[in-house]
């Protein structure tokens, strides 16, 4: 049991147990040493709604959002739905100004479920099909980003009133480092600037007088900490934007450069700089539109992770501990690759905390396991948790609150976990556990 634990009222003085920088910002303990979110002991919350469970603070995410109005003042935001959506989490994005960014009629739905005004998506065509660009158009998404020149035929074909259109390109900024390789010419969707890819894509929309050409997108990657890409990204897409004025005369008046903000995971990660980004922005757009003589156009981002991922924690509850031959201790909880898909995808590493109660001993390093039984179902690695984790604790996994609810799968016929919000002293579910009934009623026979 450390200090802290023992004394509570010294709290102010000592280090937070929890790390502002990866927990909730409402996130503190209790003297009987739970973790509580929005003044709410964790381990209430299990007894409620059971474990595996999905929370998700309404307070962190609504102040995420504000913090990037406070800080891209002349910036248009667009949360991205893939990132995290619901019905009350769409509301939520529109309370706080937010557009929302979504790329499927699903996501679609749900936005507008949300009350979001149609105006206010920007619907990304990554492989639409024809009838999913015609349901988008006809509710009237107030942007589509197109990715590919099919999806310009369509929807040049199925338009019966003028759309607002980006082209999405692959500015090839350097990523050496970054895990994930969205934005790199050859891997993703987009249509890269060398080459003429784009070029010819901006021919074809413009042979479509419905197809309203507003400007163009880039998704330059994910977790990127250095805002300098963002510069180099926007003085290459306004170099490409001058060339189209050049080519057509048309002058394109919106910039949308993605997300891919980084966040950090574990204690020390790096984040982007909101701060940075926005005097980053600033200048490149200054310098570029000055080297160009071309108008500045309105500036557009699209974060997910940075609105969302820290809002979020999953709860599970610990099944078994055991300790293997070599020493180690593994701690199986009940939830796992179904719920955490992003481990065995990407090597996610994520910070896990005992929830219901003081630590009583030393920590030691443990792999928290999930409960499907396959190699690299970890959900952790190489975690400090207190020597005494016994069946019954809880844990909390930091940062989930990005790309698992969105990502989560039924593996193994596990149904996928409640969605559980905080917000003024209390917990209500926004989307509820899937059950077997759920499972069985699509299974045909
Ligand atoms: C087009 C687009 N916009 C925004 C995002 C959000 O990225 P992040 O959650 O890393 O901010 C993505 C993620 O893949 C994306 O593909």
């Amino acid at each position: 049991m450390t200090l802290l634990d023992l004394l509570p009222s010294i709290g102010h003085a000592a280090p937070r147990r929890f790390d502002p920088a990866i927990w909730p910002t409402t996130a503190s303990s209790d003297e009987d040493g739970r973790l509580c979110i929005g003044g709410m002991p964790l381990a209430d919350i299990a007894d409620e709604f059971g474990t595996p469970a999905y929370l998700i603070d309404e307070t962190d995410f609504r102040h995420r959002a504000r913090r990037y109005h406070t800080a891209l003042r002349d910036v248009e935001i667009v949360y991205a739905g893939k990132s995290l959506l619901t019905t009350a989490v769409a509301r939520w994005a529109r309370e706080e100004g937010l557009g929302i960014g979504v790329c499927s009629p699903g996501e679609l739905a749900v936005a507008l479920a949300g009350g979001l005004d149609p105006s206010r998506i920007v619907m990304h065509g990554d492989t639409t099909s024809p009838d999913e660009l015609r349901d988008a158009v006809a509710v009237g998404v107030g942007r589509l980003v197109l990715d590919s020149s099919l999806d310009i035929a369509y929807l040049a074909g199925l338009a019966r009133r003028r759309q607002r259109v980006l082209i999405r390109v692959t500015p090839d900024t350097d990523i050496h480092g970054h895990r994930a390789v969205t934005g790199i010419s050859d891997q993703t969707g987009g249509f890269t600037l060398t080459g003429g890819h784009a070029a010819e894509a901006v021919r074809a929309v413009l042979a479509h007088p419905i197809l309203d050409l507003v400007g163009l997108h880039c998704q330059i990657g994910s977790q990127v900490c250095d805002p300098a890409r963002y510069g180099e990204a926007i003085r290459r897409l306004i170099a490409a934007m001058a060339d189209i004025r050049a080519h057509h005369g048309v002058i394109l008046t919106e910039l949308n450069i993605g997300g891919g903000h980084a966040v950090p995971f574990l204690s020390g990660d790096a984040e982007l700089d909101l701060d940075v980004l926005a005097g980053v922005i600033e200048d490149a757009l200054d310098e570029a539109c000055a080297a160009e003589h071309f108008p500045r156009p309105a500036v557009v981002v699209e974060p997910g992770r940075g609105i969302s991922a820290r809002a979020g924690v999953t709860l599970y509850r610990v099944c078994s501990v055991k300790t293997r031959p070599n020493g180690h201790t593994v701690v199986a909880v009940d939830g796992g690759i179904g719920d955490n898909p992003r481990v065995a995808l990407d090597g996610a590493q994520y910070t896990v905390a005992l929830a219901n109660r003081h630590a009583r001993t030393q920590r030691r390093a443990v792999t928290v396991a999930g409960r499907h039984g396959e190699a690299g179902n970890e959900i952790a690695r190489d975690v400090e948790l207190p020597a005494d984790i016994h069946a019954g604790d809880l844990l909390a996994v930091a940062g989930t609150g990005s790309y698992h609810h969105s990502m989560a799968s039924n593996y193994t016929m596990v149904g996928r976990p409640p969605l559980v919000a905080i917000s003024g002293g209390r917990a209500r579910e926004l989307v509820r556990r899937e059950t077997i009934a759920d499972l069985l009623v699509r299974d045909c026979g």
